[in-house]
């Protein structure tokens, strides 16, 4: 390679989302366009973690085929993080001191030749990455995604708007069902500890109820709603619950992992049940990190993209891109690791907005 031409490397880390690989594109593209070359790391640093190292040259050539327009990952991910259970060649495991690892991300990093990374993923990611990158004296910026919309520092991240637009269209469908049916539809959606994507589709998607976690509700309170709703003459219900909702017992309801949140819409099916509705639940789990990534996401992705490269340009380290008041702008990744997750502003615009229609969405 030409000394005087910048090698980079990308990965994506943590829970998959729609926009990662048009982030990866942009990022690709943005590199390109300044001569610079671009190498992108599996599984986010399993790739530079494990022997051989698994990476791929990313040029524009790439992008022939339309990985930028479809959800997941192109470079994969892991959200999983335990760097230190690689697995070898052969397909068994190897388990790896916290030297070993700083060691292998330094020889790894100058195989590849590259003199910055940058990490499309959460802060947790960033912040562990970027201690590998120091050890290894190359730069770390950081590009949010997830469909939760809480990435601290940032008003919207990736992944987001598709999101919100997947589970819209799941509450249209959803609602043709109900109405032919007479039926209450409860539908639980992702957000651990953020209710942002049960309250943007739920308000699109015309839901009657939305719970979400950092508004507390009664029981009480949603069969009021569907009460009055039924007496108004409308023939269905629509209640969207974020996973992270406590349950009517007052219990958050976990997935077979133990650690992620399922099941909150159950106990609220039941029980409406019992109490003489006609009602059925869905749980949209997976689905809603992927699909096309809407136009926002991509336009999102190409702004974080080419800032991140421009960050890259300055001979900036540890910054993280963010949108902010109508503006891609950057922070640094310490003032972002001390910022806690944004959650939905309970006495904020789209609350009241939910409100004022009616919507319940807790006490
Ligand atoms: O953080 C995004 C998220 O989609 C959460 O809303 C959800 O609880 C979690 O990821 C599920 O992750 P996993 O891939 O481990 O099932």
């Amino acid at each position: 390679m030409n000394s005087s031409v910048k090698k980079i490397g990308i990965l994506t880390s943590g829970g998959d989302c729609s926009g990662l690989n048009a982030a990866i594109r942009n990022v690709v593209f943005a590199a390109t366009a300044k001569g610079w070359e671009v190498v992108g790391i599996f599984d986010a640093t399993d790739g530079l973690f494990s022997r051989p190292m698994r990476y791929k040259p990313l040029t524009v050539a790439e992008f022939d085929f339309p990985y930028a327009s479809l959800g997941g990952t192109m470079l994969g991910s892991n959200n999983t993080g335990n760097p230190h259970l690689q697995r070898k060649a052969d397909g068994t495991m190897e388990e790896l001191t916290d030297a070993e690892l700083d060691k292998r991300f330094q020889d790894g990093v100058a195989e590849l030749g590259i003199s910055a990374l940058v990490v499309v993923g959460g802060d947790g990611s960033m912040a562990i990455v970027s201690k590998y990158c120091k050890k290894a004296g190359i730069s770390m910026i950081g590009i949010p995604k997830t469909i939760d919309n809480d990435a601290p520092g940032t008003d919207v991240a990736i992944g987001f708007e598709t999101a919100v637009q997947v589970v819209t269209e799941a509450l249209d469908k959803l609602t043709t069902t109900a109405t032919s049916h007479n039926r209450v539809m409860v539908t639980e959606v992702m957000g651990r500890g953020a209710g942002h994507l049960a309250l943007e589709a739920g308000i699109a998607g015309y839901a009657d109820v939305i719970l979400i976690p950092e508004i507390d509700y009664t029981y009480e309170g949603v069969v009021q709603k569907l009460r009055a709703v039924q007496a108004q003459g409308k023939r269905y219900g629509l209640v969207v619950v974020a996973e992270g909702v406590k349950n009517v017992d007052g219990q958050h309801s976990f997935a077979g992992n133990g650690k992620t949140f399922r099941g909150v819409s159950d106990s609220l099916v039941q029980k409406l049940h019992e109490d003489g509705f006609n009602v059925r639940g869905n749980v949209l789990g997976h689905i809603q990190r992927a699909g096309t990534p809407v136009p926002a996401d991509r336009l999102l992705a190409a702004q974080f993209a080419t800032r991140a490269v421009e960050l890259i340009a300055q001979g900036e380290s540890n910054r993280v891109v963010i949108y902010k008041d109508g503006e891609v702008k950057d922070e640094a990744l310490d003032v972002i690791l001390k910022i806690a997750n944004t959650p939905v502003n309970p006495t904020g615009d789209l609350v009241k907005t939910a409100r004022q229609l009616g919507i319940y969405v807790g006490e």
